[in-house]
């Protein structure tokens, strides 16, 4: 075979070979211009023949070489496209979209019942211009115990026995020395104090169905000129019917705290059988919702304040208990137990 018969052999033979490359094979394409355009390719060994041949051949075939080259350089450039294509077209073949078939489900959580609740209770105290305070969960017996008017061997202690950390600092059993330590900062020349607290309470307590050792109040405080029991019963009566429907009645009770005198439970006409008797209110027509009372002296003057001249209410509420009253709800661990079939059912 000369030269040119080998030069056109080659061109036949590797665009036979470049059809054959299939699309998954791509990587062969670069193999074999490699093979036959490279430096050491075929197609340089067929021009090391060029300077056998006589010189009026020369031109001719050197010019057959170039256009050999030229015409192969395109066809792998051709061939390199169309299966570049390929590949595409196989790639968006297997990744295709199925459009009906059904979205993934985003689960949106909701915020805790107990957290809803004390927010809806801020929310209108905040509207009758109370500040809404932060307490101490770990407190000191001082706070929790001597300035609420229960000195040490008080015998209603032993209702909020707790968890001490040392003898004087404990986990505070109810939101009440939060009166005392705002008692202590505010400035009764800028106007009357009135606040609400709401927070974490702890108590030794065996838990049941209707006890924790760890459960939430929110304390409530006024203290200015003239404030009398009329302005509580006014505002827990407000307030129970924004909890409690639009149609309730209060009714106080005495009752006894240390720190209230006089002291008052107060309880709320029942929302399921408007006062007729069922089993929410065990046949008595009432539902206790929460202890108040004016505030003590005693506790006016241990922070300083005149009693002669300023007064006050107090009121708690436990915030499970408001929880279980609206939503039916009848075991308290449901609240702690973050089992969202819980909680999802108060959306
Ligand atoms: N601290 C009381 C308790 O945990 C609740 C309470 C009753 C708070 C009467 C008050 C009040 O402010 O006036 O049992």
């Amino acid at each position: 075979m000369d030269l040119q018969e080998q030069l056109e052999e080659l061109r036949t033979s590797t665009q036979a070979q470049l059809q054959a490359i299939k699309a998954e094979n791509a990587k062969e394409l670069q193999d074999l211009r490699v093979k036959v355009l490279g430096k050491k390719g075929s197609l340089t060994e067929l021009l090391k023949g060029l300077k056998d041949l006589p010189n009026e051949l020369r031109p001719v075939v050197g010019k057959q070489v170039n256009e050999v080259r030229d015409v192969l350089t395109k066809a792998f450039e051709e061939q390199g496209r169309i299966l570049e294509q390929a590949q595409i077209q196989a790639q968006l073949e297997s990744e295709s979209l199925d459009v009906t078939l059904p979205g993934r489900q985003i689960s949106i959580g909701n915020r805790h019942v107990l957290s809803q609740t004390s927010q809806e209770i801020e929310d209108i105290f905040l509207g009758m211009g109370y500040q809404v305070v932060d307490g101490l969960e770990v407190e000191q017996d001082y706070y929790n115990f001597e300035r609420m008017n229960l000195p040490k061997d008080h015998p209603a202690r032993d209702m909020q026995d707790t968890f001490y950390i040392s003898e004087d600092i404990l986990l505070r059993t109810h939101t009440s020395p939060v009166q005392a330590r705002t008692l202590d900062k505010h400035d009764f020349s800028k106007g009357p104090l009135k606040m609400i607290s709401p927070g974490r309470v702890f108590r030794r307590d065996t838990d049941d169905a209707t006890h924790s050792h760890q459960f939430h109040q929110i304390e409530g405080l006024v203290v200015g000129k003239n404030i009398s029991m009329g302005d509580l019963k006014g505002t827990l009566e407000l307030i129970s019917k924004k909890m409690f429907g639009e149609d309730r009645s209060i009714r106080l009770r005495p009752s006894y705290f240390p720190f209230t005198e006089p002291s008052v439970e107060v309880d709320v006409s029942c929302f399921k059988c408007g006062g007729e008797g069922c089993n929410v209110c065990k046949k008595t027509g009432w539902i206790e919702i929460l202890g108040a009372g004016m505030v003590h002296p005693r506790v006016l003057e241990m922070a300083g304040v005149d009693a002669e001249e300023y007064s006050g209410f107090a009121f708690g509420l436990g915030q499970e208990r408001i929880a279980m009253l609206r939503y039916g709800i009848n075991d308290i661990r449901g609240f702690y137990q973050g089992d969202s079939r819980f909680t999802e059912q108060f959306k």
